[in-house]
């Protein structure tokens, strides 16, 4: 019977975890391979400055990223760029700032701009509020594994157009079927659309994979680190566990050797 009820358990588990299921009424989303998945996965430091020159060529001129510092850029486990590229690229940007009640040019401790464009959502914390295929609707199991899927979400969305557009209301939309919706959001990524720094070939899917991992950083800029902490901790309470086990059986052997002399 037990047995019988195990085996059923797993079969389910495993069918839950399957991508198709555990998508629901998600669109079309593809499970991509970062490589900040997993217990021990870790920003890919040279992806994360591919893609901050995605977002910066290509998302920039309407979506903002106003919770991120130009500072952060420079952080441990992020895009690491060097202190001097960092401030020259802050200095990229005009920022208002309300005690001039003007504009400036912005320094290292300034945050990016808000969006430019109507209806633009600001990307900062994006990747944390969508999922993809391994969303709530698959096994915690899944989430430890894979991460939620946000950047899986963001890759297929910024390359989920199949061309379909209609004109209505007084305004263009877009099928996407990553999200399985007609957006506003017209399909901005090509191939060769931008020329990357480091020789790597721009193709579409390899720019939306790269402003993904880009805006997964942004929406979580301690990932690692966290997960650091939690391997301390697992560590920590295994040697804690071994520890108390033997305590227990030591308190208790003198009463249990009475028990049995009696
Ligand atoms: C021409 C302006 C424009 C550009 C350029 C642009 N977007 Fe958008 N984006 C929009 C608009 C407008 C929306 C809102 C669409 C809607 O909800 O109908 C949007 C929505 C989104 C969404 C949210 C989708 C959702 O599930 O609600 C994401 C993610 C996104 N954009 C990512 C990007 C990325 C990444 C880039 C750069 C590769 C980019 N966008 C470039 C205008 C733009």
């Amino acid at each position: 019977m037990f047995k019988k009820l195990a085996v059923s358990t797993i079969t389910a588990a495993l069918l839950a975890s399957s991508p198709a299921l555990a998508a629901g009424g998600l669109g079309k989303i593809t499970d991509y391979d970062f490589s900040f998945e997993g217990p021990f996965g870790t920003y890919d430091r040279n992806q994360l400055q591919r893609g901050l020159q995605v977002y910066t060529e290509v998302c920039s001129s309407c979506h903002g990223l106003e919770k991120v510092a130009f500072r952060n850029l420079s952080d441990p486990n992020g895009p690491e760029l060097p202190d001097d590229q960092m401030r020259a690229y802050a200095e990229m940007f005009e920022i208002w700032d309300p005690e001039l009640r003007d504009w400036r040019t912005a320094t290292a401790p300034d945050h990016f701009p808000e969006s430019q464009f109507e209806g633009a959502p600001d990307l900062s914390l994006m990747a944390k509020s969508r999922v993809g295929f391994s969303g709530p609707y698959g096994l915690g199991i899944n989430q430890l594994m894979n991460g939620m899927g946000g950047a899986e979400y963001i890759a297929s969305f910024t390359n989920g157009f199949n061309g379909d557009e209609k004109f209505e209301a007084g305004s263009m939309f877009y099928y996407n079927e990553a999200s399985s919706s007609w957006v506003s959001m017209a399909p901005v990524l090509y191939d060769d659309g931008v020329e990357y720094a480091d020789g790597t070939t721009a193709t579409a899917d390899q720019q939306a994979q790269d402003v993904a991992a880009f805006l997964m950083w942004a929406a979580e800029p301690k990932m690692v680190e966290r997960k650091q902490a939690g391997f301390v901790g697992v560590i920590f309470l295994s040697v804690l566990a071994a520890l108390l086990y033997l305590t227990n059986k030591q308190l208790w052997a003198p009463i249990k050797r009475a028990a049995k002399e009696d």
